[in-house]
């Protein structure tokens, strides 16, 4: 018999709902693994970090938690984020620590349209719609520069600074990644989304960048659209869509509307990838830790599920992976869904009934 191939995944559930979904995607792995007969396997290493790690240590997350995870395979992760600890501290602190030293510049997020769950997107009744959000993911509005001063001003009398960093080489190397992707796909179009009418600076770059890279690929029709039109355009053209490349920020606020368009933040899956594969990449579903439900064992895992089914792809498992979004649809398709997408089923049943029909 050959030689099982073996994936080294660190896993970090982070906060909240995290732990369930992460739980529910490494089952939905371990019983691919198990029915391949020796073919691959999984080996987990779990990461405690998040905000119950904060309490205790004062840290989000090691000192040197990315060099810590630097060798695995991959990154599984849930989702940051807890009352106890201010937003931006948590997720500087764990998710941007990671994506940023890791340089997983590329964020991947498919929006997907499942048999059974009602979107509330009509078009969906009658079109096949199937667009990717192609995330800027290490610079931008998210890029970290800025400041606060003032404060001996007095009260009202504060002064902050929020800098976006746009760079040529940033810029290039996600549209000419979005360009790549396009020509994997039956629509070989790229919409850039921008709003360069009114940020004259950092934003005509990334327009001039993406009319540079669009002339390399002259087989894939390109559209240039200001980010205002191209949340009217998701819910009223979304037919018109295959690769959406945007910003950190734009990109951030549209995946949301495509995931909640297709019925729940619960159902979006989402890749961090570094595609030269100097780094692990982080696969994680696209909603935070839902503190509203999170512990009820209620919360929706196809969205982490699906961030699972992207790993095997990026693992060389793409055949897989198929079989899990198969595995998905399928279980949406016989009506097990959690309450978000209008069902009673637990976050356990959805799992359970996805695993149920991997053989199919
Ligand atoms: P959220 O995505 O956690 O929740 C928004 C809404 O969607 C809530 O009503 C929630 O119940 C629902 N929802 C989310 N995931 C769901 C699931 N799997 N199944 C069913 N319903 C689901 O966003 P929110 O409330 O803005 O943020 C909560 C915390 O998460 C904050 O601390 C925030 O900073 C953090 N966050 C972390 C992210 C990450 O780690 N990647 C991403 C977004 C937010
Ligand atoms: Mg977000």
């Amino acid at each position: 018999m050959s030689e099982t191939r073996r994936f080294r995944i660190a896993s970090i559930p982070g906060d909240g709902v995290g732990p369930e979904v992460v739980a529910a995607g490494r089952q939905v792995l371990d019983a691919l693994a198990t029915a391949s007969h020796g073919a691959f396997a999984f080996e987990w290493t779990e990461f405690p970090w998040g905000c119950g790690f904060h309490a205790r240590t004062g840290r989000m997350i090691d000192e040197d938690g990315p060099e810590r995870v630097r060798d695995f395979d991959a990154l599984y992760f849930g989702a940051v984020g807890w009352p106890t600890v201010p937003d931006h501290v948590s997720l500087w602190g764990l998710r941007l620590r990671l994506c940023q030293g890791l340089d997983q510049w590329a964020n991947v997020r498919p929006v997907t349209f499942l048999p059974g769950i009602t979107a509330p997107l009509r078009a969906a009744d009658t079109a096949p719609l199937d667009w990717v959000v192609v995330r800027e993911n290490s610079e931008g509005e998210y890029g970290g520069f800025g400041g606060r001063n003032f404060a001996g001003r007095g009260p009202g009398g504060e002064v902050a600074v929020q800098s976006s960093v746009f760079t040529e080489v940033g810029c290039e190397r996600i549209m000419r990644f979005a360009f790549d992707l396009a020509r994997t796909r039956d629509r070989r179009k790229v919409s850039s989304v921008t709003k360069s009418n009114a940020q004259q600076y950092g934003m005509v770059l990334w327009d001039e960048v993406f009319a540079r890279v669009a002339a390399d690929y002259p087989d894939v029709e390109t559209e240039s659209v200001l980010v205002d039109a191209m949340a009217a355009k998701f819910v009223l053209r979304p037919q018109d869509l295959s690769v959406v490349v945007a910003s950190n920020l734009h990109a951030d606020i549209l995946s949301d509307l495509g995931s909640a368009l297709s019925g729940s933040l619960g159902l979006a899956a989402s890749a961090n990838l570094n595609p030269e594969r100097r780094t692990p990449s982080m696969f994680e579903p696209v909603h935070g830790s839902a503190p509203d439900i999170a512990g009820q064992g209620v919360c929706n895992p196809v969205g982490a599920i699906g961030s699972a089914a992207l790993m095997l792809d990026h693992l060389g498992l793409a055949a897989e992976g198929d079989r899990v979004r198969r595995a998905i649809a399928a279980a949406c398709a016989a009506g097990v869904r959690t309450r978000d997408v209008g069902g009673t089923a637990s976050t356990k049943d959805v799992t359970a009934a996805v695993v149920d029909h991997l053989g199919g």
